[in-house]
């Protein structure tokens, strides 16, 4: 629709529908079902210090590098750079992201099948008086089966499809609106029952008392890339959607709020899972299977459980449809407007491509265990490519961007609204993305992939 002559771009209409779809991006599987194992898996509450700060000083500048780009060109992330850096290599960066979109749609439609599953199961009691053992056999089963998962994955695609193939305003606006409050409700739920068990303070210490023996280069790093992948940067998603924000909305407060919310969720997750993940004497470090084996078997114990295990799997398949849809967006937005398809063959085109690369994903767990690399299926290869050097890699990319070759005037015309703001904050912002970010980010980078030796081991 962008480029037909006269009709005006869709965008979106109100700043909460803004505020609801960014955040509705950034809030996601990432918060609720990998947080928790990561930091689980690294330490709890010395992962989380690190990846606080890294929010704070990398992420919400590089989100709002990103709404920068987005709002000024008005364009997806391919047709941005080439506005702002005509014949040079600089669009490249946005074809990074649009195979940061393809690798990470299909992985996270995996698990988005996977929560429709549960979310099934939960509805027919399906945890009832099963143990872990049990629990875990079952999810492995479902998992590597093939046929059933994939069910899943694409319904969960049709879904995401649909919502981004009825546009911004009318689509991903109106959902986002919808689905977040109800969202934030249900975690808010989950968390009060889950701090109210016996025995939960000890799952609150470990998310929030660092132990900083824990930290090592690896953690490091995964922090880093929780951080890009949670806040849904680095890919050009926030480029993207930053080309519908109005003239009038504040960016500065628009990344900051959506980084808040962001972080907010994810401690609500950590909240909601810890303590009843140490009441009931489960290993926190379960890893990806936390919250599909581990969650279940705590509800099945707990009073009310048969409610609480519903509404979880509804919150974790509404939190992973609002972020499917923005990184749909990127591709469509990309098609539509670089290779003029319209909007509804452009989502047609990228959900079916998308698509197939899933099934590859889904595959990958258990028949086509082939598509590995030693211990790593293509899943896993996926997940780990893209949040932890894919996402930094593009971050590092935009930052560099905008504060090396934008001129200053532009930035700053656009940080303050054209000077009806103040944005007071522009020479930190811009002091963070010219050396502070593309510092941090290379050597964090660099070092965790194991170039550097300086913390112990750096292998992903
Ligand atoms: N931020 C999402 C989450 O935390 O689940 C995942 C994601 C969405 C990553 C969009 C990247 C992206 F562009």
């Amino acid at each position: 629709m962008a480029l037909i002559e006269n009709v005006p771009r869709d965008s979106f209409s109100s700043r909460i529908g803004v505020i609801a779809a960014a955040a509705g991006s950034a809030i996601g599987l990432g918060n609720i079902w990998r947080f928790p194992y990561v930091a689980g898996e690294n330490g709890g509450g010395a992962f989380l210090l690190i990846y606080f700060g890294f929010i704070v000083l990398i992420g919400v500048p590089v989100m709002l590098s990103e709404f920068v780009i987005g709002r000024s060109t008005q364009s997806n992330p391919v047709g941005a750079f080439k506005r702002l850096a005509p014949k040079s290599f600089w669009p490249l960066t946005g074809f990074l992201g649009i195979s940061a979109a393809f690798f990470i749609l299909s992985f996270y439609t995996t698990v988005s099948g996977w929560t429709l599953e549960y979310l099934f199961l939960a509805f027919k009691d399906g945890f009832a008086g099963k143990d872990v053992t049990t629990l875990s056999a079952e999810f492995d089963a479902f998992r590597t089966n093939g046929l059933r998962p994939l069910i899943w994955q694409n319904i969960f695609m049709v879904f995401t499809a649909f919502i981004v193939f009825k546009g911004i305003k009318n689509g991903i606006e109106k959902y986002t609106k919808i689905l977040m409050p109800l969202l934030l409700v249900i975690i808010i739920i989950l968390g009060i029952r889950s701090v109210t068990l016996p025995g939960a303070s000890e799952g609150l210490l470990f998310l929030f008392n660092p132990d900083f023996s824990k930290i090592t280069g690896k953690v490091i790093l995964e922090a880093l890339g929780q951080s890009f992948f949670s806040l849904s940067i680095g890919m050009g998603t926030l480029i993207t959607y930053g080309s519908y924000i109005g003239k009038k909305e504040n960016l500065g407060k628009t990344a900051l709020s959506v980084s808040a919310a962001d972080t907010l969720i994810a401690i609500l997750a950590g909240v909601a899972i810890f303590p009843a993940v140490f009441a009931f004497g489960i290993a926190p470090e379960a890893g990806a299977g936390l919250v599909f084996i581990t969650l279940p078997m705590i509800f099945d114990q707990m009073a009310g459980g048969y409610f609480f295990a519903l509404i979880f799997f509804l919150l974790l398949s509404i939190a992973a449809l609002t972020s499917t849809i923005s990184v749909l967006e990127v591709v469509v937005a990309y098609l539509s407007e670089e290779l003029k398809l319209g909007r509804k063959k452009a989502t047609l085109l990228a959900a079916s491509t998308i698509a197939l690369l899933g099934v590859a994903c889904t595959m990958s767990q258990g028949p086509w265990s082939i598509l590995s690399i030693g211990k790593y299926n293509l899943f896993d290869l996926l997940e780990l490519i893209s949040a932890n050097v894919m996402l930094p890699l593009g971050g590092l990319l935009i930052v560099l961007f905008v504060g090396w070759f934008m001129a200053k005037d532009k930035i700053f015309a656009e940080l303050a609204n054209n000077g009806k703001l103040s944005a007071g904050f522009r020479y930190v912002y811009l002091f963070i993305i010219r050396f502070l970010a593309p510092v941090a980010i290379a050597f964090v980078f660099l070092h965790g992939l194991g170039i550097f030796g300086f913390f112990g081991s750096g292998d992903l």
